[in-house]
């Protein structure tokens, strides 16, 4: 995609679609609207009234110009009120813009930034927007309609601030738009291609390629280390896991260091604690935490972030078999904790538990975990916002702010201490699952056992890691979710 900046008005700006973002508020004095009113002798005002076009978030309206105009058509998209508008939203509207492109087979857009989101932020997310909204995973399309090329080849973003800032914009939203398109390809590849070895494989050669250093360990390393929760979660699968640990280093000294860490599970059946069928028919999903992390390191490394990343995910399907772990067993974590298994299907956090301590022994400033770790994080806060669980309001007040600005939906859950009796045991330290109730926060208290003092945010992702529906710049399938904020967080 070919990114151009046009200084002029948007009615002079030279493509097949001119988009217009809208806030609702702004509709009726929009000197844009105004304008393109005059040229197009006064029919634009009464098609909205006529057509019930109020700008509501990603309402669209599409008009021919007749000739009028430099441009073919006119595509309003809403932004909702100005008051609850989120800039981030521009990503959603500049999505519709190329989705729309691509219907009318347009070969170029022009997208005028409103005047309040005029500056390199807002230029940012209109280019990532039409980069992540023509986002498909078309890989096992076979038809050619189904496949039909996107026309799009260029877009203008018309306003904003000057050149220098214009570039600066486009480069940073191609590297995001890069990791986050990475992580959801990564999410929707099936399980049966996507294994442990190959997830490894492909985090290895994207490290190697932008010369970051990269660890991938089998089972027999993962033994020597103690890993005795990880490998009990493998042990029921024909394939192999593998541990895979990528770090970037800044050139200076590094202002500190931080793990991120994602849960890697390829697929999850639940193990002896079968999943029902329907319940089992997305678990490819189940290591979007390591989609994140391991293709997000890239991109810090190519933004040259001041901080230094270590990217940790314990790969491994959780599978039945006549190998698997079985309840009742008892495992020593990497920590020498022992844990008593009651549900082989909350596998994540014995994953994680041992990820942690290898994290820990990288001494690092601060810990991020990523994972769809819980059914119950879904049922708490719907399927589009992550929870966010933590041992330091500080930090996780950090985070929460950069998620904000990076325009993904992540919400406070507490850890009360007090449902840390449901994780007791009469046999082990632990059980690995409590009761029904609480169930996202009793699996943040199992990893919280495993962090100590070390400033630790732990973010689930089980709702917004994949889509049943498209909305904006978000496809159906896997989201690539998180990777924005970590980019937000770790380059700012
Ligand atoms: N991978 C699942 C959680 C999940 C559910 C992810 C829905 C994405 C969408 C996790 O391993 C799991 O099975 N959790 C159990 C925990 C229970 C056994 C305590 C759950 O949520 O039911
Ligand atoms: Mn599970
Ligand atoms: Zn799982």
């Amino acid at each position: 995609m070919k990114f151009t900046h046009f200084g002029g008005l948007p009615t002079e700006a030279q493509a097949d679609l001119l988009a217009l973002p809208i806030f609702a508020d702004k509709l009726n004095e929009s000197a844009v609207i105004g304008a393109l009113d005059e040229r197009l002798g006064g029919t634009v005002r009464p098609i909205l009234e006529e057509e019930g076009f109020k700008a509501r978030p990603q309402q669209t309206l599409l008009v021919h110009t007749q000739g009028k105009l430099p441009q073919k058509r006119l595509l309003l998209v809403g932004l909702g009120p100005e008051k609850d508008a989120n800039p981030a939203d521009l990503r959603h509207a500049a999505a519709k813009a190329a989705k729309t492109a691509r219907s009318v087979s347009a070969k170029s857009v022009a997208i005028a930034l409103p005047a309040s989101l005029a500056d390199e932020r807002g230029m940012q997310f209109l280019a990532e927007g039409v980069l992540l909204g023509r986002y498909r995973f078309d890989r096992y399309l076979t038809n050619d309609d189904s496949r039909r090329p996107d026309t799009l080849e260029s877009a203008i973003l018309v306003g904003g601030a000057g050149e220098a800032a214009f570039g600066r914009a486009v480069r940073r939203a191609e590297i995001v738009a890069a990791a986050v398109t990475r992580a959801r390809d990564w999410v929707n590849e099936p399980a049966g291609t996507l294994t442990p070895r190959r997830l490894a494989a492909e985090a290895e050669s994207l490290a190697t390629s932008r010369g970051l250093s990269v660890k991938v360990l089998g089972p027999a390393e993962c033994r020597e280390l103690g890993m005795g929760m990880y490998l009990a979660v493998s042990q029921g699968s024909d394939e192999e896991p593998r541990f895979v640990h990528v770090a970037y280093k800044p050139k200076a000294p590094a202002k500190r260091r931080v793990c991120i860490i994602g849960k890697g599970v390829t697929f999850d059946s639940g193990g002896l604690s079968l999943k029902p069928s329907n319940a089992m028919e997305d678990m490819k999903v189940d290591m979007a935490g390591a989609a994140a992390v391991l293709s997000a390191v890239a991109a810090v490394a190519e933004l040259e972030s001041p901080v230094e990343v270590h990217a940790i995910a314990a790969c491994t399907e959780n599978m039945p078999s006549g190998k698997s772990y079985k309840l009742g067993d008892v495992l020593r974590s990497m920590a020498g904790k022992t844990v008593e298994i009651n549900n082989t299907d909350a596998e994540g956090r014995l994953t994680l538990g041992d990820a942690i301590t290898y994290a820990l022994k990288q001494e690092p400033d601060e810990i991020f975990d990523f994972a769809t770790l819980t059914g119950a994080c879904v049922v708490a806060l719907g399927p589009h916002v992550a929870g966010v669980m933590t041992n330091d309001t500080v930090l996780s007040e950090k985070w929460l702010a950069a998620a904000k600005s990076a325009g993904e939906e992540m919400w406070p859950l507490p850890l009360p201490e007090r449902l840390r009796e449901m994780l007791k045991s009469d046999v082990a330290d632990m059980k690995n699952t409590g009761e029904r109730y609480g169930g996202a926060l009793t699996a943040g208290l199992f990893l919280k056992e495993f962090v100590g003092s070390t400033p630790w945010v732990h973010v689930d992702i089980a709702g917004p890691a994949s889509a049943d529906k498209e909305y904006g710049a978000t496809p159906k399938g896997g989201t690539g979710f998180a990777v924005a904020t970590l980019l937000e967080y770790l380059c700012r």
